[in-house]
């Protein structure tokens, strides 16, 4: 009798291990693994403002202005209002870190 579920069942749970120590390491980077839909992997581009290699203050005041504008003008002011604060800076610092592209 074979239990085809059991391998399954341990490589779900090696990969939650590994998810897990991942989000240890760099919580930023899984954070902002969500803004490369439009801003390109890693925010590098091509798609809207490259947002990789900008000063992460500026970043961050920008991600905090469009979440606290009263009226919803655009989609970031949206994404923006889906993080906490502290979970901006944290996207703001990793952004920071990557090399963009020279881009705007
Ligand atoms: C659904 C598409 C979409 C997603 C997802 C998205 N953005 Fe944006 N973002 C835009 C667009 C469009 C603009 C430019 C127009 C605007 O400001 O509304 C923009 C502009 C920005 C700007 C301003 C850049 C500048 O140079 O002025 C920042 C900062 C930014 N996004 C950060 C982020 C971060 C961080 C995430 C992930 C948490 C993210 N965006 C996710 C569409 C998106």
């Amino acid at each position: 009798m074979s239990h085809p579920s059991f391998p399954r069942a341990a490589l779900a749970c090696a990969a939650l291990l590994l998810a897990a120590s991942a989000a240890q390491a760099e919580p930023g980077r899984l954070l902002a693994s969500q803004c490369a839909q439009c801003h390109g992997t890693n925010g590098a581009g091509p798609g809207f403002d490259e947002l990789a290699g900008k000063n992460a203050n500026d970043t961050y005041d920008e991600l905090i202005e469009m979440k606290y504008r009263s009226n919803i003008e655009g989609i970031m002011d949206r994404q923006a209002r889906g993080y906490t604060d502290a979970q901006l800076r944290l996207i703001a610092d990793y952004l920071a870190t990557l090399p963009g592209n020279g881009g705007d």
